[in-house]
């Protein structure tokens, strides 16, 4: 291929990967960044294969079909519940792409400037590592592996002895040029990448699995620059950023730190901590006919969503309900917290699949100063994203964790099973609040029992 016009095809590929990045910013854009993106990719990947005469037509076509045809299937049958292990798994692939792709080159190489051993190694014991790591969070979250922090004996003393390894390793790369030290280096870097995520307990593997995309993007990058690719260079950079960009906000949205979700073991177990004065005070019980009165009389009612509305695949009946009532003349909203649920998004891609339109959800900053004015406040199956403790408990984990203040509206409806704490495995005042009512039920069942009896009003 002319390589002009190959270039020229890697920079219209770079292009697709930053608006569709771009478009993916808004639910409402979303499905068109994703389709520009995977165009970009495609484009880069035929380009790569003619230019480089890698393989011939026939196999570019064979290896779409199969491709596409294993898109496919994924994208119809993985749960929406588990995304996060499907995108872990993507990152394991990619990571362990970019490392073999730096192993070919160190085999089949001959006399490499010292600048292309260095990057060399980078892919190679960030691809290994990521491909290690993803493998193990998918695993966690699959429930192969138990989900809760495994430490083994040693490890403090391990894990420095496997890094001090992996650096001597590649440092020999460079000095060396040798083969079998790639495959040392990768060999110590999986086996780093083993140690450093068993220890991360289930509840926090979204935030590692975050900081593995960006991790897989670096090692892309490192590549790239390996085999002179720009296309290649471009896309692990923008994975890289905003793999980044996406992890902090979610540690900071949980009033965390990077350091501490890898290398400390909260949320491995969810210890439960009831308040002290908890079991003294009572929490008002309602009926679904009780919640349906209340709502179908309000002007002004909030829907906050949280994990539970996913656990029990609500979305259809909360839709609904809310049909319903706007059928009666009450302005419904959505508050969506940025870490409701399990995962980025988790709130809004839930909601988008009931068909409930985006311009009725709201980010918290936006919503906050309403609650006041708010009638009712109907809490699905969130917790830590609406407990007031994080305002005011400075010894509470959550502390300073920006919440939703639903307690500040006339009412609050909470439906949800029972008063056992969330992720963050603390009590919430809110359920004892005299301007709260709790539905205690599945939010399915529950919900479905209010929308029968606001038919009935
Ligand atoms: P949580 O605080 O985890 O609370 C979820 C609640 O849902 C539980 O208290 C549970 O109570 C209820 N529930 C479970 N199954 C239910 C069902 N079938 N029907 C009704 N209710 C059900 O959820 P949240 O408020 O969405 O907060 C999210 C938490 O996860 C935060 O602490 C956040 O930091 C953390 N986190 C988020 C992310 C991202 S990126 N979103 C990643 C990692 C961690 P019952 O058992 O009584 O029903």
């Amino acid at each position: 291929m002319n390589p002009t016009l190959a270039g020229f095809l890697y920079l219209v590929a770079a292009v697709a990967f930053i608006l569709g990045i771009k478009r993916l910013a808004s639910p409402a854009t979303a499905r068109s960044g994703n389709q520009f993106a995977s165009a970009g990719m495609l484009l880069a990947v035929v380009v790569t294969l003619v230019d480089r005469q890698i393989v011939g037509y026939g196999a570019i076509t064979a290896g779409m079909v199969v491709g596409a045809g294993i898109g496919a299937y994924l994208a119809r049958s993985v749960e929406m519940t588990a995304m996060p292990q499907l995108v872990a798994a993507f990152n394991g692939f990619g990571g362990g792409s970019s490392a073999l792709v730096a192993l070919a080159e160190l085999t089949n190489g001959t006399g490499l400037a010292s600048r292309t051993l260095v990057t060399i190694a980078i892919s190679i014991f960030i691809g290994s590592l990521t491909l290690a790591g993803s493998f193990i969070a998918f695993g966690k979250l699959q429930g192969i592996i138990d989900g809760r922090s495994i430490t083994t004996p040693g490890q403090r003393i391990l894990d420095p002895v496997f890094a001090v390894a992996a650096l001597a390793a590649a440092v020999a790369i460079v000095v060396s040029d040798a083969t079998y030290t790639g495959w040392i280096l990768a060999a110590f870097a999986a086996v780093l990448g083993v140690t450093r995520t068993l220890p991360i307990g289930g509840a926090d593997m979204p935030v590692v699995i975050s900081f593995l995309n960006s991790a897989s993007g670096v090692a892309a990058a490192a590549a790239g620059f390996v085999i002179e690719s720009n296309a290649l260079i471009i896309s692990g950079a923008l994975v890289g950023a905003s793999g980044l960009i996406l992890t902090n906000i979610m540690v900071k949205a949980m009033n965390r730190t990077l350091g501490a979700v890898l290398f400390s073991a909260f949320g491995a177990s969810a210890d439960i901590s009831l308040g002290a004065d908890s079991e003294d005070r009572v929490a008002r019980r309602g009926s679904p006919e009780d919640v349906a009165v209340t709502l179908a009389f309000a002007k002004r009612v909030v829907i906050v969503p949280g994990y539970g509305l996913a656990v029990a695949q609500a979305q259809h009946t909360i839709r609904e309900l809310a049909t319903l009532l706007e059928g009666r003349g009450v302005e419904v909203r959505y508050a969506i917290h940025p870490v409701a649920g399990r995962m980025p998004g988790h709130m809004n891609v839930l909601l988008a699949e009931a068909d409930v339109p985006y311009d009725l959800l709201f980010d918290l900053e936006d919503i906050n100063p309403d609650f006041p004015s708010t009638d009712v406040s109907l809490v699905v199956g969130a917790n830590d994203v609406v407990n007031p403790l994080a305002r005011t408990d400075s010894t509470s984990p959550i502390y300073g964790m920006p919440i939703l203040d639903v307690d500040r509206s006339n009412l609050v409806v909470v439906v949800k099973r029972s008063l056992s704490p969330g992720y963050a495995g603390i009590d919430n005042p809110l359920f004892y609040e005299d301007n709260t009512l709790m539905l205690f039920a599945d939010a399915k069942k529950g919900l479905s029992e209010v929308v029968s009896a606001v038919k009935e009003l």
